[in-house]
């Protein structure tokens, strides 16, 4: 089932996300759901603040990124649970977007690798690195969960000269070919 997208202004994209038990109900149908959603909506990513719910988990499928990284193709896993253990290397710049902001693409630095914690659907436990892209869009997905938005990552005055757009998409003022709430 395809969800509504919440934009940017709802007050469930700004809360730090609880943690999920494995006897939560609908887990399995809502993890498809959230995959669903995202490829519907042309997403590489998708956190569950984004469809309303204030749980720690996020799905990616980051194959279409496949041109700015070839590890990106065919990387498509669930997140439950995450801590990012480590943040290093060098500091990059990259082009991102996001389904809860539409139409505002903008440059973000990060760090370009991690060690992250997560469960899978199962509630298995894996501890991984990556880099490039996969740390990326896994870095965008983590902070959704954080209740935290790419564009408080840019600098004030990026962030001056994107106010109005970002005050049209609160007010309901902006288009997508997806549904949004
Ligand atoms: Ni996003």
């Amino acid at each position: 089932m395809i969800l509504p997208i919440y934009l940017s202004g709802s007050n469930v994209l700004r809360k730090e996300c609880e943690p999920l038990t494995p006897d939560y109900e609908g887990l399995q149908q809502l993890i498809l759901d959230m995959f669903e959603t995202m490829y519907n909506a042309d997403g590489v990513g998708l956190a569950a603040p984004q469809i309303g719910k204030s749980i720690r988990l996020f799905v990616i499928d980051s194959s279409p990124m496949y041109d700015d990284d070839p590890n990106a193709k065919g990387f498509k896993k669930v997140f439950i649970n995450p801590e990012i253990l480590e943040y290093s290397g060098e500091e990059s710049k990259f082009r991102e977007g996001c389904l809860s902001i539409p139409e505002i693409h903008e440059e973000v630095v990060r760090k370009s690798k991690i060690k992250i914690r997560y469960f899978d659907s199962d509630f298995n436990e894996h501890i991984e690195e990556y880099d490039g892209i996969r740390a990326r869009v896994i870095m965008h997905e983590y902070d959704h969960i954080e209740g935290v938005l790419f564009v408080d990552l840019l600098s004030p005055l990026r962030r001056k000269l994107i106010k109005k757009r970002l005050e049209n998409i609160a007010a309901g003022k902006t288009q997508t070919n997806y549904k949004t709430i």
